[in-house]
């Protein structure tokens, strides 16, 4: 529930980031020794992948924003299935169990529904490196005699195939090159933990990765990077209620598409080494966005900007070049009295002086967000419902909010 029109004021710490921990975890499956990771977010899919964890044997020791894993005992290549399900990256527990069994057995990954969001170019990667695979009655069960080393041209930039890749390769015979790869701070990240444990992974963030195979990998100590996309909703979130927000605890190198469009609409933002601050002078102005894959502008930012664009000055266009389906959450920001439409993959949004609280629904986990922060904007009160979407990829965000000012409750 939240209670709108507050101007947002204060200082909020940026956690670790969801895409680059739900990669994480997988990836210490591949060591023989146990791995500290830290700086590690509070969220629903890093319970559930650790929970995951547990049940292939194993061994997790939880702290807060930190998890030691021990993948010892590992003793199984089937995730269960039901949580498997449930989130988006558990795909990445195909790439960790295939180089750690040379086989895996796990469930359709499931996450927000954003569109078809199929796995071709990870299977296909898989077997480029002499997996065989087969997908039947919705579990996808991948299986090689041994991993050998590839040449693999991936024919969409692909997070998730990328780092995927990168996971099956590293204990992989022989080396992989992998090309057309998305150059996302997390698959770096990635990159670097895997390196850390005794991997020879060399060029990620850039288009080409070459990775030599190594027949161990051992335990180490690994701080997760700030969130890119929780800071950029903290950004909007400032923005839309006209506030005064230093985001602490931030890459800003890995912020500069969102602080330029933000720039470009009048928003006030201030760099610093590690924080940003943020602040607004009167209406901002229209602007046109469209998605691409790391360094362009992230499509998981495009929903939290919706909500800026609604209160701008003018007309702005969103062209969403990642994920067709991205639009849904405007049908309920419409309740607000946003005033929006969509063709194909365009979303046009003329700028309205004031929206209104209103009964929402959150559809995925970045409409959720945009939600809330359309209920900071609003007048009056805003109720979200299906908040689980928001929880999984979203540290405390109620308290976060509460603490720069804001007038939000979690309603059981
Ligand atoms: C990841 C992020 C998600 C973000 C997205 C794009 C995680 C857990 N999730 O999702 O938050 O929105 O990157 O930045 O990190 N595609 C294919 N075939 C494939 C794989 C992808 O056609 O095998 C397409 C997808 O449908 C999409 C595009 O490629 O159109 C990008 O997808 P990808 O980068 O793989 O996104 P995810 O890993 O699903």
């Amino acid at each position: 529930m939240i209670n709108g029109g507050i101007p947002l004021k204060g200082t909020v710490e940026i956690s670790g980031a969801k895409n680059s921990a739900v990669a994480i975890l997988p990836a210490a499956l591949l060591a023989d020794t146990p791995s500290t990771i830290d700086n590690l977010p509070e969220i629903n899919d890093i319970e559930l992948l650790s929970k995951m964890i547990e049940y292939l044997g194993g061994k997790t020791i939880k702290k807060e924003h930190e998890i030691i894993i021990d993948p010892e005992g590992i003793n199984s290549f089937c995730p269960p299935h039901e949580l498997a399900s449930q989130m988006r990256a558990s795909y990445y527990l195909i790439g960790a169990l295939l180089s750690r069994f040379n086989e895996a057995a796990i469930a359709m990954p499931g996450g927000c529904n954003i569109g078809v969001r199929p796995i071709d170019q990870h299977i296909k990667g898989f077997e480029a490196l002499g997996a065989k695979t087969t997908i039947e009655h919705g579990i996808i069960k991948v299986k090689a005699d041994k991993l050998v080393g590839n040449h693999i041209y991936f024919d969409v930039v692909s997070v998730g195939a990328t780092i995927n890749l990168m996971l099956a390769a590293c204990k992989a015979e022989g080396t992989t090159i992998l090309e057309n790869c998305a150059k996302e701070p997390h698959v770096v990240d990635v990159a670097n933990f895997l390196n850390a444990m005794g991997a020879n992974i060399k060029g990620a963030g850039t288009d080409m990765i070459k990775i030599v195979g190594v027949d161990k990998l051992h335990g180490c100590k690994h701080t997760v990077i700030p969130d890119q996309i929780e800071a950029g909703t903290y950004m909007v979130a400032a923005a839309a209620t006209h506030g005064d927000v230093t985001i602490k605890g931030i890459i800003p190198k890995h912020l500069e598409s969102i602080i330029a469009k933000m720039s470009e609409m009048g928003v006030i933002i201030e760099e610093y080494d590690e924080d940003l601050k943020v602040t607004t002078a009167g209406r901002l102005k229209r602007v046109d966005i469209k998605t691409q894959p790391y360094p362009g502008f992230p499509t998981d930012m495009q929903q939290l900007m919706a909500v800026l664009l609604a209160l701008a000055d003018g007309v702005s266009m969103i062209t969403e070049n990642v994920y067709e389906g991205r639009f849904k959450y405007l049908d309920e920001l419409k309740k607000m009295g946003v005033n929006a439409k969509v063709e194909g993959r365009t979303a046009v949004i003329e700028g309205v002086e004031k929206i209104t609280g209103a009964p929402l629904k959150a559809t995925d986990l970045r409409a959720g967000a945009a939600m809330i922060i359309a209920g900071l904007a609003a007048n009056g009160v805003t109720e979200v419902k299906n908040i689980y979407h928001i929880d999984r990829g979203y540290e405390a965000i109620e308290k976060k909010l509460q603490k720069l000012g804001a007038d939000i409750k979690r309603v059981k």
